[in-house]
């Protein structure tokens, strides 16, 4: 027995179980708009059984993109091709939802697969692709090599909250149901956070409550945005894993703010602050981050969702089981095979069959279920 495959409600949105993709930019859109290769990236984890897939990191304004092919939701025009992949998603019974970012310090970059470094003049020659000068609360760059970021005036970290809720607000007419707030891995919104980054004087830096505070606002911003019955997510970094960083204390303190103003679940991952998105002193061994997940969980009071090396169906289920977190996020396990949660399915449930399968396939392979069985 496991909760596992027990429907989750988020406010008047509910899960079909506990399994959902996380966020994973394929860096493959065009002046950020939304092309047949997210169509099929997302609508193959909607088959394959996905309870909610959080589309990736989608920038907020232009200067926010982390490589020249991050989608975008910082003009009108890139609303309508995404909705081709919410109406997909819902019909399959899956909740499309979607992640918002602005990249700051670590914008302007290459794809990982030309090699994540700083967008330069070989970038232009190459592919026609010219970087563009980057953000941050301070004038700190993310690592040796990377540029000098402009650090924000007041007016500029002020105007990124209405830039947040105009890109939820399109998110909405695209037909998301559930938008994330990317205050994770580095970003701009963590770069707030860390006193690693944010050497700000104002109001915004300063103490935790002075770096937690733009995060806030946009939290608020977006919730008086998006309907009511409709969840808000947040993923942090819950630790930076670097010493003098933001520490678990921490998030627990912005979980129960971000709780306050509406947000309805946390997803919790980690690192990122410096080089690579996710990159820590933290060992990387199966669900090295379910303790931050459960811990918020508990001492914040608010839904979780786990993320990171979760390899099997019986880890899954032991961590929503156990009360360590809401959700299980399955990410590149998902890469691997995009029906993951029909075959955990199958695998802790298999009286169950194929009845969750969409017919097109579910239906023969029931009967092909049966041929072997009967010939065994
Ligand atoms: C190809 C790829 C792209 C990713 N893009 C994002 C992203 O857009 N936003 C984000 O918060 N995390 C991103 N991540 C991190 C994943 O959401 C997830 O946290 C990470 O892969 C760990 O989970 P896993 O071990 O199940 O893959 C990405 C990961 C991969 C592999």
């Amino acid at each position: 027995m496991t909760i596992l495959f027990e429907p989750f409600a988020l406010r008047g949105v509910t899960l079909r179980h506990r399994l959902v993709v996380p966020p994973m930019c394929q860096y493959s859109a065009v002046e950020g708009i939304a092309n047949e290769w997210h169509f099929a990236n997302y609508a193959r984890f909607a088959m394959g059984g996905a309870a909610m897939v959080i589309v990736e990191a989608t920038a907020i304004d232009p200067r926010g993109r982390v490589s020249p092919g991050d989608l975008g939701l910082w003009r009108d025009e890139q609303i309508a091709p995404m909705r081709s992949i919410t109406a997909f998603l819902a019909a399959q019974g899956c909740v499309p939802a979607i992640q918002l970012n602005h990249g700051g310090r670590k914008a302007s970059c290459r794809r990982p697969w030309h090699g994540s470094a700083p967008l330069d003049d070989d970038d232009m020659q190459v592919r026609n692709e010219p970087g563009w000068p980057v953000v941050a609360p301070s004038a700190v760059p993310a690592g040796d090599k990377s540029p000098m970021p402009v650090a924000l005036d007041l007016e500029g970290v002020q105007a990124l909250v209405g830039e947040w809720a105009s890109a939820a607000r399109r998110a909405l007419q695209a037909g998301y149901e559930a938008v994330e707030i990317h205050a994770a891995h580095g970003y701009l919104l963590h770069q707030f956070l860390s006193p690693l980054s944010n050497h700000r004087t104002d109001c915004y830096g300063g103490s935790r409550e002075g770096r937690m505070r733009l995060t806030l606002e946009i939290a608020e911003a977006v919730r008086a945005v998006w309907p009511h019955d409709k969840p808000v997510l947040a993923r942090v970094s819950a630790v930076d894993g670097i010493d003098g960083g933001w520490s678990l204390d921490d998030t627990v303190v912005l979980a129960r703010a971000l709780k306050e103003r509406g947000v309805d679940a946390i997803h919790c991952s980690s690192g990122g602050l410096v080089g690579a998105a996710t990159m820590s002193r933290l060992a990387r061994t199966p669900g090295f981050q379910v303790s931050f997940a459960e811990r918020i969980r508990r001492e914040a009071g608010i839904p979780t969702i786990a993320v990171g090396l979760i390899l099997t169906p019986r880890q899954a289920a032991d961590i929503v089981d156990n009360g360590q977190a809401d959700l299980v996020a399955i990410g590149r396990e998902a890469l691997l095979d995009p029906n993951w949660p029909h075959h955990a399915r199958l695998e802790l449930q298999p009286e169950r069959g194929f009845d969750d399968w969409p017919p097109q396939s579910g239906w023969w392979l029931e009967r092909r279920a049966a041929i072997l069985r009967s010939e065994s």
